[in-house]
This record gives structure tokens, C-alpha cells and sequence, in this order.
């Protein structure tokens, strides 16, 4: 019976995994919080953790019909992250591990997401018994990169992005429509009714022969475009095809980087994770690549493609059972942790 903690960005959560299967997974988001700021203010956000973290953990507890004398092991996000946010969920970890006298282990929060595409269904379960090589994709606010995933305990990063994240740019985009933040899924309901080859905007980097991504180019000519065209969010069609043009350009970069480096290294199977993995037309553009090429596609449960300690739970989980190194006690929080 592991207990695992995220806490790297605005998400404060707990989980209680159990031989791959989740039992709970309480997520309580910031979101709202920093919404008024138009993005995550580090110092406020490691405060609502240190505020919320143990009603999360109280509430995964109960959730799960599970006593703390029950807990075996504990493990939450090492890094990266913002450091302020990291130190409350692993501190609080391994005070909890150190008084317990359990296995205490800091997890890479990116390796967490490359794995979470193979939990599914409910109560969610790891199946890494259907696990296969794959290219995945994390795109999310803070972060948009792919990597090659060789095994469980092999993966490499291929490329990320040389600037603002994917959901960043959802999230910049909707501040020049006066969208509330995060706009990413407001733009991807917008994007719903619109028309995708309404106007045209860059593809960043599409044909450079790489695994990195730009995405800042595309904000500013979002702004261009506006500046151009005085009053044009005041129609609500004009409002939808604009969302629906932005959002095919990142859609289209996200999609044709993927499958080409999937492609290139050869392996029958792509997936992806992250906040912007909910996007309903990332989701239908890589499931009609993958189908086209013949690849299986993974994509994480919308539930676990943002920031969950489900995600952390799991892969801790299974690097106890092959025996992997713990985390010494006294150890730091890592916030600029590379993947490799
Ligand atoms: O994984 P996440 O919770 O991590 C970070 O905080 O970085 O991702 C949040 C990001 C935000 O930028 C948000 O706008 C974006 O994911 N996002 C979406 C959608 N849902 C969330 N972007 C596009 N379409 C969506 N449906
Ligand atoms: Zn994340």
C-alpha cells in the first residue's frame, strides 16, 4: 500500500496505489487561485499546498478505506517543479516515511507522465503487462516535449520545446481573447464550432529535421492578427474560427513531430500525456495519424493527463518491485531534474 504526493505546480494531490491499481487519487486544483494573475504564482502556490495537503491526504485515506498504520511505502514528485510547491509534498513525504519507518521515494515527475497512459479504466489500473516501446508526448503548461520510451527504466528525451510550452500558448492566446485562464480548454470548446482553415498561422519548427518545438512565434502572430483586426473576438463565429485556426496550428506541429519521431526510431506505438492531451483535436489528430500509419495509440485518461499522485503512485510502485534504489532521507528536492 503506497501513499503518493504531487505537488510541482498548482495541483496539491494524494494517492493510494495498491499492485498497480489506484484506490484514490484526490486532486485539488489552484487553478481558480491564480486565475486572477493570468498564470501560477510560485509563492502562492507552495503556500495552498502547505494548506491543503493534508486535507488531500486525509480525504485520499478515507477514499480508500485506508488506515496511515496500513501504508507501506510513501513516495511524491522530487522534480522539476517549482521549488517552493516540490518542498511541501516531499518534505511532508518523508517526515511521513521517516516516522512510519517505510520506504520513502522521490519520483521525476515526467517519468511519471510518460507511464500514465497505461492506467486505465475504473478503479484505475496500470496494465504494464501490454507495455511496448513508444514515442510519447508530455504537452502540458509548463512543459512540451517527446521521448523515446525503450522500457520501464529506459527512456530518453528527444526533444522539448525552445520557449513557451504547448498549453502556454493555449493559455497566452486566450489572455489576447480575453479568455479566463487556463484558456485551453475554452479554446478547445471555442475551436468546436469554428472553422480551422478560416486564417492561416505559422507551424513552428514543423519541418525542422528535430524533436524541439517553438510556440511564442505563434502567440505573437496571434497578437498581430488582432492588432490587424480591431473587434474581430466581438463576432462570436469570427471568435470560433480564430480559436479553431490557432488551435490546428499547435495541433498540427504536436501531431506530425510526434509521428515522425516515432517513425524515424521505428516503434509500433505512440502515446501522450499532459493537460493538453485532453484536447479533443490532439486527441482525433493523433488517433488518424497513429490509424493512417498503423501505430497503436495510447492516450492518458483526461483524468490522469494533468497533474495527479495516481501517475506518481504507480511508477513508484513499480520501482519497488524491481528493487530500485530508494531516496536516502535528508535528500533534496531537484526543480531542474533533466529527464535522462
Ligand atoms: O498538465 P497540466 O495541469 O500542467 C501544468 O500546470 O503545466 O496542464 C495545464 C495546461 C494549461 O496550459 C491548460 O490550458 C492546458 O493544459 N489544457 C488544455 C486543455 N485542457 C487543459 N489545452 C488545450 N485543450 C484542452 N482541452
Ligand atoms: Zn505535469
Amino acid at each position: 500500500m503506497l501513499l503518493a504526493f504531487e505537488t510541482s505546480c498548482d495541483e496539491t494531490s494524494a494517492a493510494l496505489a495498491h499492485h498497480g491499481r489506484v484506490l484514490a487519487n484526490v486532486v485539488s486544483s489552484q487553478a481558480s487561485l491564480h486565475a486572477e494573475y493570468g498564470g501560477v504564482v510560485p509563492e502562492l502556490a507552495a503556500r495552498e499546498h502547505l494548506r491543503n495537503l493534508l486535507p488531500v491526504a486525509r480525504a485520499a485515506l478515507r477514499q480508500a478505506n485506508v488506515s496511515p498504520a496500513q501504508i507501506e511505502a510513501v513516495a511524491a514528485t522530487r522534480g522539476p517543479g517549482l521549488a517552493g510547491a516540490l518542498l511541501v509534498g516531499f518534505k511532508a513525504a518523508e517526515a511521513l516515511a521517516f516516522v512510519l519507518r517505510r520506504p520513502f521515494l522521490g519520483i521525476h515527475h515526467h517519468e511519471a507522465h510518460l507511464f500514465s497512459p497505461w492506467i486505465q479504466g475504473n478503479p484505475p489500473t496500470a496494465a504494464f503487462s501490454e507495455f511496448e516501446p513508444n514515442v510519447s508526448l508530455i504537452a502540458s503548461g509548463g512543459h512540451t516535449m517527446l521521448a523515446h520510451v525503450e522500457s520501464e527504466s529506459k527512456h530518453r528525451l528527444l526533444g522539448s520545446t525552445v520557449d513557451d510550452a504547448a498549453g502556454e500558448c493555449f493559455d497566452k492566446v486566450g489572455k489576447l481573447l480575453d479568455l479566463p485562464y487556463p484558456a485551453g480548454p475554452q479554446i478547445d470548446r471555442l475551436a468546436e464550432g469554428g472553422n480551422s482553415a478560416a486564417f492561416s498561422f505559422p507551424r513552428p519548427m514543423l519541418n525542422e529535421a528535430n524533436d524541439d518545438f517553438s510556440f511564442s512565434g505563434l502567440k505573437t502572430s496571434v497578437r498581430y492578427f488582432l492588432r490587424d483586426r480591431p473587434g474581430i473576438c466581438g463576432d462570436p463565429q469570427r471568435l470560433r474560427d480564430l480559436a479553431a485556426s490557432v488551435q490546428a496550428a499547435i495541433v498540427e506541429v504536436l501531431v506530425t513531430k510526434t509521428l515522425r519521431a516515432a517513425r524515424r526510431l521505428g516503434v509500433g506505438c505512440v502515446t501522450a500525456s499532459g493537460g493538453v492531451a485532453c484536447n479533443r483535436a490532439l486527441r482525433q489528430g493523433l488517433a488518424a495519424a497513429c490509424s493512417r500509419q498503423g501505430l497503436k495509440l495510447r492516450l492518458a485518461d483526461p483524468g490522469l493527463c494533468t497533474d495527479n499522485a495516481a501517475m506518481i503512485g504507480v511508477v513508484a510502485e513499480r520501482k519497488l518491485m524491481r528493487r530500485a534504489e530508494t531516496t536516502s532521507s535528508g535528500a533534496d528536492i531537484l526543480p531542474n531534474w533533466p529527464l535522462e
